[in-house]
């Protein structure tokens, strides 16, 4: 018997600006699978549950002439992204029914695993080397911890932008206490665990974010110098509270541009992401103008990607990051769409200026169980 099997295709490359839903990416309901019977070739058959809309996903629908970290999505299928997803069947020991797994998986409900991502594996041999390999990331089966967090707290503190924050800031902000960080984006995802980190760390924190509602929810994570960067001027508050030993770049552009005006000398630089610019192109970027200072003030550029740093400081990260979650010394928020028709939708606003008012990690709920 055959079952309905909704997805959201890539369909046409946006060039540049946001996806627009039904447009570039659409839900489609006319796919169905046979769950009993669909061949598994020694891999096993898994049920969406949640989804995750990310700034990358923006990155990866890029022309085929620009290149960058990653590989680029392929039109025609299901869009990918961090996912948890529940085994219905198996034919891979190790991974049984009813196992819960975190990782990179395509928008569709069920699928038959090991997915091939965009099915343009990786050759080293033609794609530069500063490509990230997205079909590399295989699925991981999540402990259950026995009910002490709720699934969503994987797409946000104890999954992938947590471990970003971690990463980089472990690995690349030589943070000392009593210094001064300034984190823009800071209620994303990885901004509001970068927040909490820095405070645990006895840092005074600055963080902006585009929309009052996630000011206050950036000074309830504990900024001490929260704002609109849309109300008020990134310049005049850098004025005023830095200057900066660390600025935490998750937007590029302009901001990076004050950061650098505000830094104190032997500043960090930490290159988290450049948002501002996945959707515009290449001659639309902002020309910062003060690169002479990183020079003169001798700062530290740095940039990182969470899965190069991973298999140094990941061990670390799933030995404290439960703990402190647990013990609520690290909280975090997941702001849930329901339904995979929604996603388009859900994927656009991750790409808007104080998109998300809501605040909190957006998380796509496809099915319970
Ligand atoms: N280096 C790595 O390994 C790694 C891994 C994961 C993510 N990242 C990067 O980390 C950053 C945050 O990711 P996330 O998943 O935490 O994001 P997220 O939770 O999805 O939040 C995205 C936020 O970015 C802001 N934004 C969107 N368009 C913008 C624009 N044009 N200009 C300025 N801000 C804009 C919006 O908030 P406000 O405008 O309200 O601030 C939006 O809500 C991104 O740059 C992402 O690419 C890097």
């Amino acid at each position: 018997m055959h079952t309905e099997n909704p997805r959201v295709v890539f369909k046409e490359r946006p060039g540049t600006g946001i996806p627009v839903p039904g447009e570039h990416v659409v839900f489609e309901r006319s796919h169905s699978i046979d769950l009993d019977g669909v061949p598994l070739n020694g891999g096993f058959l898994t049920k969406t549950l949640m989804l995750s809309p990310e700034p990358f996903m923006r990155e990866r629908m890029r022309d085929l002439c620009i290149p960058s970290y990653s590989t680029h999505a392929v039109l025609g299928d299901p869009l990918v992204s961090f996912g948890l997803v529940v085994v219905l069947r198996s034919e891979k020991e190790g991974i049984n029914p009813g196992d819960h797994l975190y990782g990179l998986t395509p928008w569709e409900v069920y699928t038959v695993q090991p997915y091939i991502h965009g099915r343009s594996k990786y050759d080293p041999a033609e794609a530069p080397d500063y490509t990230y390999d997205v079909d590399a990331l295989e699925l991981q089966i999540v402990p259950d911890p026995k009910g002490a967090f709720p699934w969503s707290r994987y797409f946000s503190v104890l999954g992938a932008p947590g471990l970003t924050a971690f990463c980089g800031f472990e690995g690349c902000a030589d943070a000392k206490a009593g210094e001064t960080i300034y984190v823009s984006s800071g209620a994303s995802a990885v901004g509001s665990v970068v927040i909490q980190l820095a405070k645990a760390k006895g840092l005074k924190v600055i963080a902006s974010a585009g929309a009052d509602s996630k000011v206050e929810y950036m000074r309830a994570l504990g900024a001490d110098v929260a704002f609109n960067y849309k109300t008020t001027p990134i310049v005049e508050v850098l004025r005023e509270h830095g200057p900066l030993d660390i600025y935490w770049d998750n937007v590029g552009g302009k901001t990076v541009e004050a950061a650098i005006e505000y830094s104190r000398v032997h500043a960090r630089l930490i290159m988290c992401g450049c948002i501002s610019e996945y959707a515009i192109g290449p001659e639309e970027r902002y020309g910062i103008k003060n690169t002479g200072l990183i020079f003169k003030k001798r700062l530290r550029v740095e940039g990182f990607l969470a899965p190069e740093l991973a298999p140094r400081l990941a061990p670390r990260f799933y030995a404290e990051m439960p703990v402190l979650v647990a013990e609520g010394k690290i909280t975090a928020k997941e702001h849930i769409t329901e339904g995979l028709e929604n996603g388009p939708a859900a994927m656009a606003a991750v790409l808007k200026e104080g998109g998300n008012e809501a605040a909190g990690k957006p998380v796509i709920l496809v099915a319970t169980e």
